[in-house]
């Protein structure tokens, strides 16, 4: 039997999608800079950009929505969200924010007091990393060798490095390290899992050392299912055991409800430490809003309980998880190079060994993006020299990222197995003429986010 069953939902809504013609993808993108943050999402056929608010919610999600108790405080629905919250996670306390980067502000406003302190985690998602670098602290990385080896096999290679968290923890004087944090899944190292057992071995060190340990539980469902996979002990336990055993060695949790949410919108933060909510509810109600709805519409809080629930149904986390690796598996039978394992929510594709022509100062992920845009009309994101590189400040020159790489988000419930069979065949057809591709350079760059707004050239 083909253990790959179909899509567990069935189609009853429609959005209908275009495949522009050649010459007016060609069009857009030199319109655009060669920037894919600059094409209208109307030019687009299948959009790989984002896993993130970009889910198709369900009926229930939908009829919750009609369901939204839009008064100032005390929603129905923000209890609602509380009861979920309790359920999935066991957190009896939170606030509900506009996003994850909410949550992040919160946090890191709260804790980093003073500057230079070190925030460590197996890797800062780029917001993480922003609002702790805002604050006057140092974001640190510690993620296992195995997690910047592109073809290794590692089943977690999410995990954090717990000798080197260790090492750290001894080399720094007590009070500078305010919170450490754990990213599930490893967006910025390819979508990768942590083990319970890297999680467990983390909250100890963090406890022996009185460091509140805090997840980034954006995609904390695709890591438990992962868990279920390929942790040894845990296959016959039930996901939401899994998944409450991760949250039960932890302090507190940021939360961006666009992803394992399976909203279009929302997030918060959670903890165990009541008078840190208390004191966090005061910026939440100058940034976010009151605290019982947080920037959010009643009806969107609905959505997150309801999209809570569902996203721990293995089921569908047995579809959602599987389409992707069969996804990465097409990929690799056609000879492409992508990060391996699969990752849960994307695959990503190195760039450097798909494209060896080009040096990394001519931006080979960005070149790739575009051509795969080119090609299909699939809007893949950058996620290398153009977002993660610097600049010298005396010539603008960029200086490259340790990977380029192409990432091909897939968003949940959303997009058939045929359309993704039909992104395979745009990405190989790229391959067969990889040779031709040219490496783009900066026409206009500004700022440190620059990968947003930059203008790019072909290099001749
Ligand atoms: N943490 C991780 C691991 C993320 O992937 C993201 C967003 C955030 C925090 C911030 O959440 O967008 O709700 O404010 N990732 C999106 C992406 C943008 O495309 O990977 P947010």
């Amino acid at each position: 039997m083909n253990p790959m069953l179909p899509e567990p939902w069935r189609v009853k809504v429609v959005e209908p999608i275009r495949l522009p013609p050649a010459d007016e993808r060609d069009r857009w993108l030199r319109e655009g800079g060669f920037n894919l943050f600059r094409i209208p999402s109307e030019a687009v056929f299948i959009d790989l950009f984002t896993d993130s608010g970009t889910s198709a919610m369900s009926d229930s999600q939908w009829a919750g929505m009609m369901m939204g108790d839009e008064s100032y405080a005390g929603s129905r629905n923000y209890f609602h969200l509380a009861d979920a919250v309790r359920e999935v996670f066991g957190f009896t306390r939170f606030l509900p924010v506009h996003q994850g980067r909410g949550a992040e502000h919160l946090l890191f406003a709260g804790l980093v007091t003073s500057p230079g302190m070190i925030v460590p985690s197996n890797m800062h998602f780029d917001t993480t990393r922003a609002h702790v670098v805002t604050q006057g602290g140092v974001a640190v990385d510690l993620p296992i060798p195995e997690a910047l080896v592109a073809g290794s096999q590692h089943p977690f290679k999410g995990n954090i490095d717990l000798a080197r968290l260790t090492r750290l923890f001894e080399e720094t004087p007590a009070g500078r390290i305010p919170v450490a944090m754990l990213t599930l899944t490893n967006n910025a190292g390819g979508g990768q899992p942590v083990s319970l057992e890297n999680i467990r071995a983390m909250s100890a060190l963090c406890k022996a050392r009185g460091v509140p340990f805090y997840v980034d539980a954006c995609r904390f469902a695709e890591n438990a299912w992962f868990i279920k996979q390929r942790e040894p002990g845990q296959g016959a336990r039930s996901v939401r055991d899994i998944a409450r055993d991760i949250f039960d060695a932890t302090d507190g949790c940021t939360m961006s409800a666009k992803k394992d949410g399976l909203a279009n919108i929302g997030g918060f933060i959670a903890s165990r430490d009541p008078s840190l909510v208390d004191r966090l509810a005061q910026p939440l109600l100058l940034y976010e809003g009151f605290p019982t709805y947080g920037g959010l519409a009643g009806r969107d809080l609905e959505a997150i309980a309801r999209g809570l629930r569902e996203v721990v149904d293995e089921e569908y986390l047995r579809f959602r998880v599987g389409q992707v690796e069969a996804f990465g598996n097409a990929l690799l039978e056609r000879g492409i190079p992508i990060v391996r394992p699969p990752g849960g929510h994307a695959i990503y594709i190195d760039a450097r060994a798909f494209l060896p022509h080009i040096p990394a100062v001519s931006f080979p992920a960005q070149a790739l993006a575009c051509a795969i845009y080119r090609e299909g009309g699939v809007r893949p994101s950058e996620v290398g020299t153009s977002m993660h590189g610097a600049f010298d400040p005396e010539t603008n020159e960029p200086i490259p990222a340790p990977l380029d790489l192409v990432r091909l988000a897939v968003p949940r419930r959303v997009y058939t197995q045929a359309h993704l069979d039909y992104v395979v065949r745009v990405v190989a057809a790229v391959w067969e003429r990889r040779h031709d591709i040219k490496g783009l350079r900066w026409v206009h760059a500004e700022g440190a986010l620059r990968h947003f707004t930059a203008r790019f050239g072909e290099v001749d």
